[in-house]
C-alpha cells in the first residue's frame, strides 16, 4: 500500500518541526511519502518517508520568477510530485495541458508523478464522470512513453469528497477504480475524506493501492490508527 501525506499549505517552520518528530513515531512498512509545504522540503530530515512535492513548474531552469523546477526538487532529494491536484485545477486554473507538461517535466528530472484525477459534484450527477477523469488522464499522459505511464501514479480524489467529510460508496469507487485501470496499467489511490474510522468500509475495495490524504496527514495519532488498520 502506499500512503501519500498532503499537507498542503498548512504549517509554519516550528509546527513543521514539531509534526516531523510526531511522523517518525508512524511505525508501518508500507510506502509512506510526505508531501509537505514547499518551504519545508529542506528541513526535512527523516529517512523512513519519502519526500514528495505538491507542485513543479511547467517551465525548465530560467528567467521564470517564483517557479521551482523538477531537477531544484530533485537536488532536495524529491521521489515524487502531486500534480492536477483539483485545488490548483480551480484556483490556479490549471490546464489540462499545463498538467501534461509537469508530467513530461517530471519525468525527464526522474521524478514519479502523483496525477489527481476526479469529478465535481455535478458532474457525477450528469453522470459524466467517467468522461471527465478520462480526458484529464488522456491529456495528462499523452505521448508519454509506455514504460513512464506504467510508473505514474494516478490519484482518483472525487472533488466533491475533499475535505467535506463525504465519501462515494465502495461499489463507487471501484466503479472508478477498474475504470482507470482498464486504461492504465498504473497503481491507483483513493483520496477524500480518507480517515480513522473509515478505512475499515474503504480497505474492502481490493483494487484501491493507496490512499492520498489531506486532514489525515495533519493528525499523527489518527494516522497512526488508519495505517494500522491497513
Ligand atoms: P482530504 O484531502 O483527505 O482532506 O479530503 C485529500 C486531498 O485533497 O488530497
Amino acid at each position: 500500500m502506499i500512503v501519500a501525506l498532503n499537507n498542503k499549505s498548512n504549517l509554519t517552520k516550528d509546527e513543521f518541526l514539531k509534526y516531523q518528530f510526531e511522523l517518525n513515531h508512524v511505525e508501518t512498512n508500507h510506502l509512506m511519502i510526505l508531501c509537505p509545504s514547499i518551504v519545508h522540503i529542506p528541513l526535512y530530515t527523516e529517512s523512513k518517508i519519502k519526500l514528495g512535492a505538491q507542485n513543479v513548474s511547467c517551465t525548465a531552469k530560467g528567467a521564470h520568477t517564483g517557479e521551482i523546477y523538477a531537477d531544484q526538487l530533485v537536488s532536495y532529494g524529491v521521489e515524487y510530485c502531486i500534480i492536477g491536484h483539483s485545488e490548483r485545477r480551480q484556483d490556479q486554473k490549471e490546464s489540462d495541458e499545463e498538467i501534461h507538461e509537469k508530467v513530461e517535466r517530471l519525468f525527464e528530472a526522474g521524478i514519479t508523478p502523483i496525477l489527481c484525477c476526479g469529478e465535481t459534484k455535478e458532474e457525477r450527477e450528469e453522470g459524466r464522470e467517467k468522461e471527465v477523469i478520462g480526458r484529464e488522464l488522456d491529456i495528462a499522459l499523452n505521448g508519454i512513453s509506455e514504460e513512464d505511464k506504467a510508473r505514474v501514479i494516478i490519484a482518483y480524489e472525487p472533488i466533491w469528497s475533499i475535505g467535506t467529510g463525504l465519501i462515494p460508496t465502495n461499489d463507487q469507487i471501484i466503479d472508478i477504480i477498474d475504470f482507470i485501470k482498464s486504461k492504465y496499467n498504473c497503481k491507483v489511490l483513493y483520496g477524500g475524506s480518507a480517515n480513522d474510522n473509515n478505512i475499515d468500509e474503504l480497505k474492502q475495495c481490493a483494487c484501491i493501492d493507496g490512499y492520498l490524504l489531506g486532514g489525515l496527514s495533519l493528525k499523527p495519532d489518527n494516522l497512526k490508527v488508519f495505517v494500522n488498520k491497513l
